[in-house]
C-alpha cells in the first residue's frame, strides 16, 4: 500500500515536469481570465487540422448499423443502431478542398452502412514523428463529419487520384478500381462539420471548426505550421520547390 502511494506520488511529480494541466481542462477550454497560455484561434486550429490531414494517412471511419441486416449478411440481431468505428485509409488527394479521398471497398462494413443510409465521420489523430514522450491526451485529434460522394472519371484523371493515393498507400495498388479481387470505387468525404480537440484545454482550442474555416486554409498556411514532434519532412522538398523556407515550430508544446 505504502509503496503504491509512493509510486503514485512519483508519477504525479514526474507528470508535473511535463507541465500537464488540471484534468478539468482535458476536455474543455477555461474561461478567458484563467488562461495561462494563448489558445490558438479557430482558424489556426483549422490550419493544424489541414496539416494533419496532409501528413497522416490512416483514420477511423464511424458509421451506424442499419436496423435490418444487409441482405446477404448474418449478424447478431441487436446491433441495429449501434455505431462502429473501423480503421481505414485516406489520402489528401484533393488538397484545395481538404475533402479526403477514400477508396471504398463495396463489401466493407463502413460503406455498406452508408449505402443503407448511415451518416459517416472520419476521425484522425496526430502521431508525433520524433521519439520524445508526450501525453497522447495533449495531442491534436479531430473528426470530419460529412457525406460520401463518388469521384467522377474526370476528377480521378485530372487530379491524378490513383497516383496520389498509391503514394500514401503503396499496398492499395492491389485493390484500385478495376482489380480482380474486390469491387471498389473512389469517393470523397465532403466535409460538412469539423470537431476539433487541439490538446489540453488550457492551451489548445476545443470545439467546432466552421466549414468555411476548413475550406479557407491556403496551401501556404498548411506549409507554414509545424505539429508537435514533427520531423523535417518528406514534404520539405516540395516546400523548397514552391519557395517557402523553413517555418518556426509555432505549435510545439
Ligand atoms: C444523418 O444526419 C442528419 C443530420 O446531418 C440527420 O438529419 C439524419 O437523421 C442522419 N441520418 C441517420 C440515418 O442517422
Amino acid at each position: 500500500m505504502y509503496l503504491q502511494s509512493a509510486t503514485l506520488l512519483a508519477l504525479v511529480s514526474s507528470t508535473a515536469a511535463f507541465n500537464i494541466p488540471s484534468p478539468r481542462l482535458l476536455f474543455t477550454n477555461p474561461s478567458a481570465d484563467k488562461q495561462a497560455f494563448p489558445i490558438p484561434t479557430v482558424h489556426e486550429s483549422a490550419v493544424q487540422a489541414r496539416r494533419i490531414l496532409r501528413l497522416e494517412n490512416i483514420g477511423t471511419l464511424s458509421t451506424v448499423f442499419p436496423t435490418a441486416p444487409h441482405a446477404t449478411e448474418r449478424r447478431p440481431s441487436d446491433v441495429g443502431g449501434a455505431p462502429i468505428g473501423l480503421m481505414d485509409y485516406f489520402g489528401d488527394c484533393e488538397p484545395t478542398t481538404g475533402n479526403p479521398t477514400i477508396l471504398a471497398i463495396t463489401i466493407a462494413t463502413s460503406f455498406k452502412n452508408v449505402d443503407a443510409g448511415s451518416n459517416i465521420t472520419l476521425s484522425l489523430r496526430w502521431h508525433p514523428q520524433d521519439s520524445q514522450w508526450r501525453s497522447p491526451a495533449s495531442l491534436p485529434r479531430f473528426s470530419l463529419v460529412g457525406r460520401l460522394e463518388d469521384l467522377s472519371a474526370e476528377d480521378v484523371k485530372s487530379q491524378l487520384v490513383p497516383a496520389c493515393y498509391v503514394k500514401h498507400h503503396p499496398d492499395a495498388a492491389w485493390w484500385l478500381p478495376g482489380n480482380r479481387i474486390h469491387e471498389s470505387k473512389w469517393v470523397r468525404l465532403v466535409v460538412e462539420e469539423v470537431y476539433w480537440i487541439g490538446g489540453f484545454g488550457d492551451r489548445a482550442y476545443i470545439g467546432w471548426i466552421p466549414k468555411e474555416e476548413w475550406l479557407s486554409v491556403t496551401p501556404q498556411e498548411i506549409e507554414s505550421v509545424r505539429l508537435p514532434g514533427e520531423k523535417k519532412s518528406r514534404w520539405s522538398g516540395w516546400r523548397e520547390w514552391i519557395g517557402i523556407g523553413e517555418a518556426p515550430e509555432v505549435f510545439e508544446l
